[in-house]
This record gives C-alpha cells, sequence and structure tokens, in this order.
C-alpha cells in the first residue's frame, strides 16, 4: 500500500516536471469563441537576417541583431516573424542553400542567440518563424557529399542522379530557373544531378521515403526548439515527371540568361506536391504549428489547392499574385473578390527578397509616400493575414546596383544587365539617419540607399504623417477590431475606376474602407442612409479625405477607414 502512494507521488511528479509543448503552439492555440487560430490574427514580418541589424559590427546582420530589434517590432504592432533562411551555408544563394538543416550559420550566430530569439519574442507575444528550404540543399550538405561519392553510396538516392543521352548530352533540356542547363555532370560517377536552382543547389528526391522522413524530422527538431512554423520554399518544384520528359520550348525568344524559354511541365508542379504538403502538415499539427508556403500561382483556382481538399496542406499559402498588378482600382477588385472567395484564409504579400519593393512597383515617382500608405491600407484591412516585408513599413525603395562589378545576387551576374539580381530589394533596414543607416558601424554587404537620409525610422517615428506612423496606425486598428479582424468582406461601388472601396462586417460592427488609387480628387456618394446607417465615423484617414453625410471627399491617394454607424 506504502509502495503504490509512494509510485503514484512520483508519477505525479514526474509529469509535473514534464517540459510542455516547449513553445510551439497547441491545437487548442484559438483565438476566439469562432475557432479562429492565432495566425489568422497575426500580423507577419519577413526578415532577411542579413540586412535587418548587425550587432557584431561585421556589416552582414546577425540574429541577435534581430532580438535587439523586437521592442520596434512590438511596437509597430508584429505578432510574428518570418526569419529567411539562417542555417549553415555556403551563401552561394544567400542561405537558400543550406548545409546543415539543424544549426545556426556562425555568421549569424549560436543555436543559444537562436533560442534567446525566441525566448525573447515569446515575452513579446511575438512567434517565430523560420524557412524551410525543402527542395533542394546545398552541394556541400553531408547527404549530398555521401551521394556523389559513389554510384553505390547509402545516399546515392537522395537526389536526383541520371545518365545522359550521349557524351556532353544531359538527360533532357530542362533548364535552370537561375541559367544554363538544370543538370550537372559529376565527372566521378559519370552521372548527371538535377538542380531546379543553381549547380550548388541539388535537388532532392522527395520519391525516396528516406529523405522524406529526414525532411519530416528536421521540421520536428525545430518545432520542439519553439519554433511556430515554418514558411517552405520553393514548393513547386518537389517533384519531376520520372520520365523525364523534355519542357516544351515557348517560342523562339531567349531569357536574361541566354537560354531558350521554357514552360516547366515537367519539373514543377507535379501533383505529388501535394502528397508531401500533406505529409509536412501532419507533423506540422503534432505540435499546432503553422506552414506558409512560397505559392506561385497562375490563378485563384490553383492557389486553392494548396490549402487541400481536407484543409489539411498548407494554412498559408501565400497569394503572390498580388505582387504582379498593376495598381488600380478596378484591378484589384477583381483580384480580390477572387482570393477572397477562394474558400480558404487569404494570406496577402505585397513585396518579399525576390521581387522589386512595392514602394516603387506601385510609386509613380511623385506620391510614393501616399500610394505606400494605400498599399498598406488595402493589405492590411483585408480579410487575411498580412505578411509585412522589413523596410516596407517605411517605404524602403529598390535600389539595385548601377554596375555589374557590385552585382552581390549571382543571378544578377549572369544575367546582367537584363537581369540584375535581387540586391535591390535586400538592402539593409535603414533604422537612423546615421552612417550606414543605424544597421552596422562597418561598411554593409550591400550598399544603404540614398534614401534612407529621409525614410529611416527614428526619422518618420517624430513625423506623424510618415510612412511608418500610417502602418502603426493602421495596424492598431487591425488589432483592434473586430470588424477588420474577422469580418466579411464586401467591394462597394464595383464600376468605378477610381476609388476601390469594401465593407468589413462582423456582427452588426461594420467598417468602411475607401482608396482613392487615382492621381485626382475624387467624390464617393455611399448612400448610407439607403443602407440603413446614418453617418461614417472616421477611424483612420490621410488629411484630406473625410465623410460628410454621404459623401466621401478622397484626396489623390487618400485614404479614408471609417466605422459606420445607424
Ligand atoms: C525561393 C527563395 C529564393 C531562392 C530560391 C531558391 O524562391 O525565395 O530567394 O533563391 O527559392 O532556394
Amino acid at each position: 500500500m506504502r509502495n503504490k502512494t509512494l509510485i503514484l507521488m512520483l508519477l505525479f511528479f514526474a509529469l509535473l516536471m514534464t517540459p510542455v509543448g516547449a513553445g510551439a503552439q497547441s491545437k487548442a492555440d484559438v483565438v476566439d469563441g469562432e475557432g479562429h487560430q492565432w495566425w489568422q490574427h497575426a500580423v507577419f514580418y519577413e526578415i532577411y537576417p542579413r540586412s535587418f541589424a548587425d550587432s557584431n559590427n561585421d556589416g552582414v546582420g546577425d540574429l541577435k541583431g534581430i532580438t535587439s530589434k523586437l521592442d520596434y517590432l512590438k511596437d509597430l504592432g508584429v505578432d510574428a516573424i518570418w526569419i529567411t533562411p539562417c542555417f549553415p551555408s555556403p551563401q552561394v544563394d544567400f542561405g537558400y542553400d543550406v548545409s546543415d538543416y539543424e544549426n545556426i550559420d556562425p555568421m549569424y550566430g549560436t543555436l543559444a542567440d537562436f533560442d534567446n530569439l525566441v525566448s525573447g519574442a515569446k515575452n513579446r507575444d511575438i512567434r517565430v518563424i523560420l524557412d524551410f528550404v525543402v527542395n533542394h540543399s546545398s552541394d556541400q550538405h553531408k547527404w549530398f557529399m555521401d551521394s556523389k561519392s559513389s554510384r553505390t553510396s547509402e545516399k546515392r538516392d537522395w537526389y536526383i542522379w541520371r545518365d545522359g543521352k550521349g557524351p556532353g548530352k544531359p538527360p533532357n533540356n530542362w533548364v535552370s530557373t537561375f541559367g544554363g542547363p538544370a543538370w550537372t555532370f559529376d565527372p566521378s560517377t559519370h552521372q548527371y544531378y538535377y538542380h531546379f536552382f543553381y549547380a550548388e543547389q541539388p535537388d532532392l528526391n522527395w520519391r525516396n521515403p528516406a529523405v522524406k522522413d529526414a525532411m519530416f524530422d528536421v521540421s520536428r527538431w525545430w518545432y520542439k526548439r519553439g519554433v511556430a512554423g515554418f514558411r517552405l520554399d520553393a514548393v513547386d518544384t518537389l517533384f519531376e515527371d520520372p520520365g523525364l520528359y523534355d519542357n516544351p520550348i515557348v517560342g523562339s525568344g531567349k531569357n536574361a540568361y541566354g537560354d531558350p524559354i521554357e514552360e516547366n511541365k515537367s519539373n514543377t508542379k507535379l501533383p505529388e506536391v501535394h502528397d508531401a504538403l500533406r505529409g509536412l502538415r501532419k507533423v506540422a499539427d503534432e505540435s499546432g504549428a503553422v506552414l506558409i508556403g512560397e505559392t506561385w500561382t497562375k490563378d485563384v483556382a490553383e492557389l486553392k489547392q494548396y490549402y487541400g481538399e481536407h484543409s489539411n496542406e498548407l494554412q498559408m499559402p501565400m497569394d503572390l499574385m498580388l505582387t504582379k498588378l498593376t495598381f488600380s482600382a478596378p484591378v484589384f477588385r477583381q483580384h480580390i473578390a477572387g482570393i477572397d472567395g477562394a474558400g480558404g484564409w487569404p494570406v496577402y504579400v505585397i513585396s518579399n527578397h525576390d521581387i522589386v519593393r512595392s514602394y516603387d512597383r506601385y510609386g509613380d515617382g511623385q506620391h510614393n509616400d501616399q500610394i505606400a500608405k494605400v498599399m498598406a491600407a488595402l493589405y492590411l484591412t483585408l480579410r487575411g493575414t498580412p505578411i509585412l516585408y522589413y523596410g516596407e513599413e517605411i517605404g524602403m525603395k529598390t535600389t539595385p546596383p548601377t554596375r555589374k562589378e557590385d552585382v552581390k545576387d549571382p543571378i544578377g551576374q549572369r544575367g546582367w544587365p537584363k537581369e540584375k539580381g535581387r540586391d535591390g530589394e535586400r538592402t539593409p533596414m535603414q533604422w537612423d539617419g546615421s552612417e550606414n543607416a543605424g544597421f552596422s558601424k562597418a561598411t554593409p554587404w550591400l550598399p544603404v540607399p540614398p534614401a534612407y537620409k529621409t525614410h529611416n525610422v527614428a526619422a518618420e517615428a517624430q513625423q506623424p504623417d510618415s510612412v511608418l506612423e500610417f502602418y502603426k496606425k493602421v495596424l492598431k486598428l487591425r488589432h483592434t477590431n473586430r470588424a477588420l479582424l474577422d469580418g466579411s468582406y464586401t467591394p462597394l461601388h464595383e464600376s468605378d475606376q477610381n476609388v476601390f472601396s469594401y465593407l468589413r462586417s462582423y456582427k452588426g460592427e461594420v467598417v468602411l474602407v475607401a482608396l482613392n488609387m487615382s492621381a485626382s480628387p475624387q467624390k464617393v456618394n455611399f448612400e448610407l442612409g439607403k443602407n440603413g446607417f446614418s453617418s461614417a465615423n472616421s477611424l483612420l484617414a490621410t488629411p484630406q479625405s473625410a465623410a460628410q453625410g454621404n459623401t466621401l471627399t478622397l484626396e489623390p491617394y487618400g485614404v479614408f477607414i471609417g466605422q459606420l454607424s445607424h
């Protein structure tokens, strides 16, 4: 009897001592009575670690730098940060060539620095998302080194090896998206290996169950360390048709690298991608983690597939089509209607480390700050989760190199001058007006754009009408207004060529958002009375935009966000 009591007591204490969930979110982590998950109410922020903040003044950003800016992110209204790859890497593709999936590159710090970052973030209610490069590893990864060592090595089949069609002839006509053939010959084993990206980024063979399991285990390893989810890199390219058919050539032209233009029919978007995503999701669900996808899709129907037929693939496939639209009310209206109606939770992105920044993509050269505010008011008030790219909130400009010898991104070196590479959208974060924009005391790895003098965090924090202050206000509103968080989306005035307007409605609370996407002042009659409302009370508006009775006046590129009342 005594022994039994003792055993029970020991069991009880053992239970008390068991670490719970080690930081990743549990399945029950819903934020309201309607079952919304934390990521549906969260604002995400993408950090390119090389360029965010340099704590050890070697010219390259690092994890301690990110940790030192957590208060800034909290104050801005960020709930989750996605850090692009910070794992050990030869840095051929600046981290997207991973040589060890379960460590931190010394250039960014240590695993202890990572743990500090996660706990510092947790103290501020900020979650950490990592970037999982699932399609390929670095050619310096021990898996590939083994795979390459002989035709009979244990990991030979972890990558895609094939015989050529004859001397000097690769297995088929596939070209790498980063230029040149997608096959590289290995003279010691006399076979070619496949790489959708650079030759230093060999594709993993996802048809091999051992590869799949190893990758699932990598994700588990990080979930246990407190990671709240992953952004999955280049998911489209996970599988290739085993028949290795030539890709069709489109037209007779050449791309920036001098290669024929191919339709990637046999090496992208194979149906098996969805099996892999379901597998990754199953593992994510063990920890209540979220999966974001780098989902380049041609239309909404294709995007829809990434949620999974039973919502069992990606919770957050990114709407990257949004980054390709021209700045126009009818164009945006049509696109948003499609995404909002797709049946999943939308994920809006207007910039990232691979594409020209939104500030100058949409800017007309004269009203760029105003246009940046219109874009902020748009993607931060739609139904769905926004992902900000660092620097968008201060109106950072794309600043590409002007001379080939300054180019760092190998795509730019290879494709110059047609393709200048992605350096322009990866320049250091502009913290203040001091030398190197407060990013580093050493010369930064990429030059700081001259615009840092006017567009930086410190200066903009002092100007009530800055892009930064506008972002902060919209984000604050978004976090506190139920209609903006969960309300349905209803477009208004659908034939208006200049003003994009919509309602967000939640249980009788209605918010009107009106965005003048033109360079001339606009007046819109919303006939509030007819729709059962008596007034629109401003929640946030640009200086000369206001509602009076039924009429809304908007300055050029003006924004009005107002609560409708009966
Ligand atoms: C993704 C990344 C990009 C990288 C590529 C290869 O598209 O966003 O930066 O170069 O994958 O990993």
